[in-house]
């Protein structure tokens, strides 16, 4: 078989434990990379793009169909235990937390499409690291999508699969946009690609060799399904409750209904006004900078009742929102700046102007920490010392408070910039700072990772063994 990208050492491997568990060989593989986003944080579920691209590590799955409508899941790694279940019974999910979700999930996504399915027996390996902010749980949402098409000789157009996929991983518990789903079925080798959103769509950008990208790993864990969901969580609603007060005051300005669903519908060009003044406007009607639950009532004229009806997300965690009130102008702030980052990001790059495309990620890195608080001090230390080490553009990537950096650094400095970051972060920094993280035990490879743009996920038959 020809290796499609997947290392024959590593393959070979989980061959071999789905030979040892199901006593049978395998005869197809899935393989979907998690990926990094470039710059456009915090925008898809606003409506606007993201620029990110699909990265080399992945999830693999190892399977042979069933007769059965039965899924059968294990893991390379012990500590994800053995999963099971049936496709012809309501899926329910697993207890919080439980990696099998993310199977459940994906399947839940394509399971409307016909009305029986045959099952699989599947082994499946991950080198995405997880709660990094590198996507492995939407990887192994479309892995497991993608498995259910393989065994069932399904076909269906990324685009729509992704779509689907981006509203089943909600299954999961976090309002997140359709990035990450989108980028692992649609990645590109040696591109990154502007996704657009409502109606979801892609644009590859070429990547030039010269530069390369590297993911630094703050080694603070952000897992979707605790502290970091809420805090997640969190900012589509306060951008929908942004949304609604931003909404009426327009309709009240222009006298006539203005109706939006997300932020990117009251866009300056869309409503016909000069970015100063809606700038202008949204500050001074998104006032004061952090508001009480009672001034957002005032101002949207919701009753309490009215208010959690209208925003789900609201009611799971009232009272731990309230405590810490609603920023609701420095979140529009981020959200209509990224937007414009994204669009002249991409022209830097089409322009081949690296060092403006770097300045652009670290006005992104800004905005990410100031307005939209999603950042660490570790990864906020990672992002200086990257730039001290020459990278051209340093942030961080994906949901935030914890995860990974994103570091736009010239190929030829790459050796020397890992170097660095290695001593000056690992092995000093985390050290000295966060001693119960055993960074003694961490290996280079695993923590600071270049990559290239890689191609999005595809199932292989396996040859007859
Ligand atoms: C998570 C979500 C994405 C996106 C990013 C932040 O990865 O799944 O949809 O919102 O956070 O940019």
């Amino acid at each position: 078989m020809e290796n499609k990208g997947i290392d024959p050492n590593r393959l070979a491997h989980v061959i071999g434990k789905f030979k040892q568990i199901f006593d049978v060989d395998p005869v197809a593989v899935i393989r979907a990379p998690g990926r990094v986003n470039l710059i456009g944080e915090h925008t898809d579920y606003n409506g606007y793009p993201v620029l990110p691209m699909a990265i080399e590590r992945d999830i693999l799955i190892v399977l042979k169909p069933r007769q059965k409508p039965q899924v059968r899941i294990d893991n390379t790694l012990s500590n994800f235990g053995a999963r099971t279940f049936f496709l012809d019974q309501p899926i329910q999910p697993f207890h919080k937390g439980d990696w099998g979700n993310y199977v459940k999930a994906g399947i839940r996504g394509i399971l409307d499409l016909q009305k029986t399915w045959q099952g699989f027996d599947a082994m499946i390996d991950g080198s995405i690291p997880p709660a990094s902010g590198l996507s492995s749980s939407s990887a192994l949402v479309v892995a497991s999508a993608l498995a259910l098409l393989q065994c069932n000789r399904v076909d269906l157009d990324p685009i729509d699969l992704a779509q689907r996929l981006a509203e089943s991983e909600k299954f999961v518990g976090t309002a997140g946009g359709g990035m990450d789903q989108t980028i692992s079925l649609n990645g590109l080798a040696n591109h990154a690609v502007k996704i657009t959103f409502y109606p979801l769509a892609i644009h590859p950008v070429e990547l030039p060799d010269f530069l390369s990208i590297v993911i630094c790993n703050s080694m603070i864990k952000a897992p979707k399904t605790e502290h970091a969901m809420i805090e997640y969580n969190r900012r589509p609603l306060e951008c929908q409750i942004a949304t609604r007060i931003l909404a009426d005051h327009f309709s009240k300005l222009f006298d006539r209904p203005v109706s939006a669903t997300r932020l990117a519908d009251l866009d300056p060009q869309k409503l016909h006004i000069s970015p100063k003044a809606h700038t202008r406007i949204c500050k001074e009607v998104l006032q004061p900078e952090i508001m009480s639950l009672d001034q957002i009532r005032t101002k949207s004229g919701f009753s309490m009742e009215k208010l959690l009806d209208e925003f789900p997300l609201l009611r799971s965690c009232v009272d731990i929102l309230n405590q810490k009130g609603f920023p609701l102008a420095a979140r529009v702030r981020h959200v209509y700046s990224e937007a414009l980052r994204v669009e002249s990001a991409v022209q830097a790059l089409l322009d081949n102007d690296s060092r403006f495309f770097g300045q652009l990620m670290n006005e992104s890195h800004a905005s990410c920490r100031d307005d939209y608080e999603i950042s660490t001090p570790e990864i906020d230390t990672l992002v200086r010392i990257a730039r001290d080490a020459g990278a051209l553009g340093a942030r961080l990537t994906g949901a935030g408070f914890g995860g990974c950096t994103v570091n736009l650094v010239e190929t030829d400095l790459v050796p020397a910039f890992t170097d660095r970051i290695w001593h000056a972060y690992y092995l000093d920094y985390l050290v000295k700072n966060r001693p119960d993280i055993d960074s003694k035990g961490l290996n280079i490879k695993d923590v600071i990772i270049t990559t290239k743009p890689a191609s999005g996920a595809r199932g292989f038959t396996l040859p007859d063994s």
